[in-house]
């Protein structure tokens, strides 16, 4: 038997870049994929085909509803949704090709199928040409994560769907209901209603996109309420029935009672949890915590030694680039390298419009852990970009510590906030401060401008606050 000096299970964003980072190590790698093409969720039914879909239906929306404010006239636009899912399907595989490109580059055993941990530093793959036995000094777990079901709402793929069913819908439905105001819901939500489905979202809590900054949720929620979609939020599903065009949901409002909901298809976008049942991780020794997840040491080694495990399928944010960055961080440590994850400077965005993005702690989380902070603020009416742009919803919000002055979050809602907020992770990796990022020279005009405004604001010297 061929021996290994790793075998990484999954070919998402965490795993297939722990696999390259290895092989330019100079390891030898296998990596095993249960389905083909690599990529994973992200490449090939999350981040990249929502992206897709939002750009295409943003474009179509603004045909529609903007260009007549810029003197263009529009007239019969129609958006072609086959085109739309060629389009996405194309990007997809473009992406994933070129994955599957350097994967042969790396010279890295690729092994279609379902793999196993048998026993340490033994894994079975059970592929269509049987069953296959690999041996590695060590294994690697990326397995990833699956949309979470409501127990009486089971996924059907057709009226009651999952996040990957709705980047497929072959026309856009009448009426859609979104459970979770999350990333998920968000972002698909806003395509569908673009595309001119009538979307409502139910929320149990009281805002949209519950882990961002509360002043952020609020000013992304009353864009997108403009744009004509609908929140129940404080507001539980109790039960679902199927019917003949769609579903009815009854729901439980905090202070309005119970009421009926219908639509033609539920998207549930409650969250995901780790892919870790049915992998047979437990029958190894290998522990789960309350929440599923495999849980590891700092070097992420699982409870069995030279097994380790990274990304979804273990603790913190469900991020492809929060999983590439363990796996080469896992692989390098591996090789005796000194790696290490800065979990403070995982920047999370929303791709909605405007865009919702952060990195580091909202002023409330360091309330919250007694820290002292300052914040500063500015808004987007007043960048002359933007308002060319015309895209003038949203702010920045800087929070430094009180005392030394040093960024510890940065958080924007605005046009193209994912592309500003590694201002905001640069600075907390060099452990930089509010006055650093106020006295760097930033090109006018650009919407970058703002940050530089919110962290002057944070000292009081702001130009134009
Ligand atoms: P999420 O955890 O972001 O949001 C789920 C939402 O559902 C929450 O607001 C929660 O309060 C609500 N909820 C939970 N149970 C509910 C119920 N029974 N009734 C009504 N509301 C309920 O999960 P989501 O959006 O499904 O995304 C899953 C993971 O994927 C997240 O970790 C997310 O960060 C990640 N992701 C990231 C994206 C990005 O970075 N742009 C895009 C898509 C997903």
């Amino acid at each position: 038997m061929e021996k290994f000096d790793l075998t990484v299970l999954g070919g998402g964003p965490g795993g297939y870049v722990a696999a390259i980072r290895a092989a330019q190590l100079g390891k030898k790698v296998a990596l095993v994929e249960k389905k083909l093409p690599l990529g994973g969720t992200c490449l090939n039914v999350g981040c990249i085909p929502s992206k897709v879909l939002l750009e295409s239906s943003d474009l179509y929306h603004k045909a529609e509803k903007e260009f007549s404010k810029h003197g263009i006239t529009v007239t019969g636009a129609s958006m072609s949704i086959e085109q739309l899912m060629a389009r996405k399907n194309k990007v997809v595989k473009e992406l994933t090709d070129g994955i599957m490109i350097l994967v042969k580059k790396g010279n890295i055993h690729l092994m279609s199928g379902f793999g196993r941990i048998k026993a340490k530093g033994l894994v079975e793959v059970t592929g269509d040409g049987g069953i296959e036995t690999v041996e590695s000094q060590n294994i690697l777990i990326a397995v990833g994560s699956e949309p979470v079901e409501l127990p009486f709402l089971p996924f059907d793929g057709e009226k009651i769907v999952n996040s990957t069913d709705a980047l497929s819908f072959d026309k856009v439905p009448g009426s859609m209901i979104v459970i979770g105001a999350g990333a998920i819901g968000l972002e698909l939500g806003s395509v569908w209603k673009r595309l001119g489905s009538k979307v409502t979202f139910v929320e149990i809590l009281p805002r949209v996109a519950p882990f961002a900054d509360s002043q952020a949720s609020k000013m992304l929620e009353r864009a997108l309420i403009a744009q004509g979609l609908e929140f129940k939020l404080e507001t539980k599903v109790v039960s679902g029935e199927k019917t003949d065009s769609g579903v009815v949901l009854t729901v439980q409002d905090k202070s309005a009672g119970e009421s009926k909901l219908e639509a033609e298809k539920v998207l549930v976008a409650v969250g995901r949890r780790p892919a870790t049942r049915k992998q047979g991780l437990e029958e190894v020794g290998i522990q789960l915590d309350e929440k599923g997840r495999i849980k590891v040491d700092e070097n992420f080694e699982t409870t069995v030694p030279s097994v380790y495990a990274i990304g979804d399928c273990v603790e913190g944010a469900m991020l492809a680039h929060k999983a590439s960055e363990e796996g080469v961080a896992c692989v390098e440590k591996m090789a005796g390298l000194s790696s290490h994850v800065n979990y403070n400077a995982i920047p999370n965005v929303v791709y909605t419009e405007p865009e919702l993005a952060q990195v580091g702690i909202t002023d409330e989380e360091a309330k919250a852990k007694g820290v002292a902070v300052k914040t500063g603020k500015s808004y987007f009416k007043g960048n002359g970009r933007a308002k060319s742009l015309m895209a003038e919803d949203g702010f920045v919000k800087v929070v430094a510590d009180a005392e030394t002055d040093k960024l510890l979050g940065l958080h924007i809602v605005g046009p193209r906030a994912s592309e500003m907020i590694h201002e905001g992770a640069l600075c907390i990796e060099f452990e930089g401060t509010a006055e650093d990022m106020g006295i760097m020279c930033h090109a006018h005009p650009t919407l970058s401008e703002s940050l530089k405004e919110a962290a002057l604001a944070v000292h009081k010297k702001a130009i134009h606050g």
